[in-house]
């Protein structure tokens, strides 16, 4: 295997976790590069189903090691529950499969009340999972963050967050009337997750600058249009999710990645707020919801649904540079009559053929298929998926003018298709 990079086209949710796990039996290293638990990756094993929200889905193959690096974002409560669940289900997690940069900022208490209290002040609402990100991000970039390594020193973490109480407690009580934090009960509870969490600390760039030989395989966590830069802002998320982050978001700029794969869902999906071109209202969105399944993994909000949308993939396929795509999800749509993609978009007439600037007020321009009424989940080869999907996948892939690689056609780790003989 190449190094790897895998990351979402769309919104997010387009099943990145399920390949992330396939993917990741012929690498040795699978790293996590941004975001934070806000994500919610899935795993179905014929054992039980995983979510993860921080760790790298790879902790479930032995002899793996994960990571997550100097771009995400930790909520020391929530790794810690997490690392506690899978032990509990007898996947072991240790210092030497779980390493995590001492670079990685610290989600604290305070960002994930003020993401609620922001949120509910906004006139423009972005409909965030309310678990901090945004905040802890915020902090980042204004210098006032507590770093992995200030968390695991309690001098440098004592004195961090007395700073930052003294800055936001007076922010709580004036703009939003709530009670501030008291130091001594957050640094105590805090002090001991620190000591919980230091053994997997380390500085991520040295540990892999002597062990550039491994096989890397970086996960992106949400979707390329909900990146800071490359997304539709405002209503995005706080990271840069796109593949040109996964260099510097690890601390691993020495790796040379070869592959870059773009995973898209057979249609599309968005939770929160933010415009939405093929946006469907009435009984497909409710089919779609149903047999997709399509609830957030992590905050369980219903997610929008509607068509797939080919501008806005071929605009992601350019953002990351991707040289390879992965169809999910294409078993869901199995029992339509029709299905429709986006080929373009109209606005007051005028047609519109590229990425535009907003997404706003569009109105999408469909190409109509015909379904295939079958179940598709058991089919074992692309030969034998029904004509009319053959159909629809050869049309993406034409109008793309890139490959499809693999494509996913139901829950189960081993329901994935390969559409070309000899593909890895
Ligand atoms: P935040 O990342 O919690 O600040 O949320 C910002 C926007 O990104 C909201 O619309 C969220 O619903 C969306 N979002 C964040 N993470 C994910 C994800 O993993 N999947 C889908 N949407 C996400």
């Amino acid at each position: 295997m190449n190094n790897t990079v895998l990351v979402g086209l769309q919104w997010g949710d387009e099943g990145k976790g399920k390949i992330i796990d396939y993917l990741c039996r012929d690498a040795d290293v699978v790293v996590r590069f941004q975001g934070g638990n806000n994500a919610g990756h899935t795993v179905i094993t014929n054992q039980k189903k995983f979510v993860f929200h921080l760790i790298p889905s790879g902790i479930l193959h032995k002899n793996k090691i994960c990571v997550i690096g100097q771009g995400v974002v930790v909520d020391p409560e929530i790794l810690l529950k997490e690392i506690e669940n899978l032990k509990k289900v007898g996947i072991p997690v240790s210092k030497k499969n779980l390493k995590i940069s001492n670079f990685c900022h610290i989600i604290m208490p305070y960002h994930r009340i003020i993401d609620s209290l922001r949120e509910q002040k906004r006139v423009e609402k972005i409909g965030t999972t309310k678990r901090g990100i945004g905040p802890c991000y915020k902090d980042r970039v204004s210098r006032c963050g507590i770093r992995m390594g200030d968390f695991i020193d309690p001098k440098a973490f004592a004195f961090k967050l007395k700073d930052n109480l003294r800055e936001k407690n007076p922010i709580f009580k004036e703009a939003y009337g709530q009670k501030g934090f008291r130091f001594n009960s957050v640094y105590n509870k805090y002090k001991k997750l620190a000591k919980k969490i230091e053994p997997f600390v380390c500085d991520v760039t040295d540990y892999f600058y002597k062990r550039q030989d491994k096989k890397f395989l970086f996960e992106g966590a949400q979707g390329t249009f909900l990146d800071i830069d490359a997304g539709t802002y405002p209503f995005v998320t706080s990271s840069s999710v796109v593949a040109s982050n996964a260099l510097l978001g690890s601390g691993l700029a020495f790796i040379n990645i070869k592959k870059r794969f773009g995973v898209a869902k057979a249609y599309t999906t968005r939770v929160g707020e933010g415009p939405f071109p093929t946006e469907l209202k009435a009984e497909v969105l409710d089919y779609l919801q149903d047999e997709g399944g399509e609830f957030g993994a992590t905050t369980g909000r219903p997610r929008r649904c509607g068509w797939l949308d080919l501008v806005l993939l071929k605009r992601a396929i350019k953002v990351n540079s991707i040289n390879s795509l992965i169809i999910t999800k294409l078993d869901v749509l199995g029992n339509l009559g029709k299905i429709k993609v986006c080929i373009k978009y109209k606005k007051s007439e005028k047609i519109i053929k590229n990425f535009p600037y907003s997404l706003e007020n569009l109105k999408p321009v469909y190409k109509e298929f015909r379904g295939w009424n079958k179940d598709i989940s058991k089919v074992k080869s692309f030969s034998k998926l029904p004509k009319a999907a053959k159909t629809y996948l050869n049309f993406i892939e034409k109008y793309l003018g890139i490959p499809i690689n693999f494509i996913s056609v139901g829950k189960d780790r081993e329901e994935i298709l390969k559409k070309r003989k000899g593909e890895k």
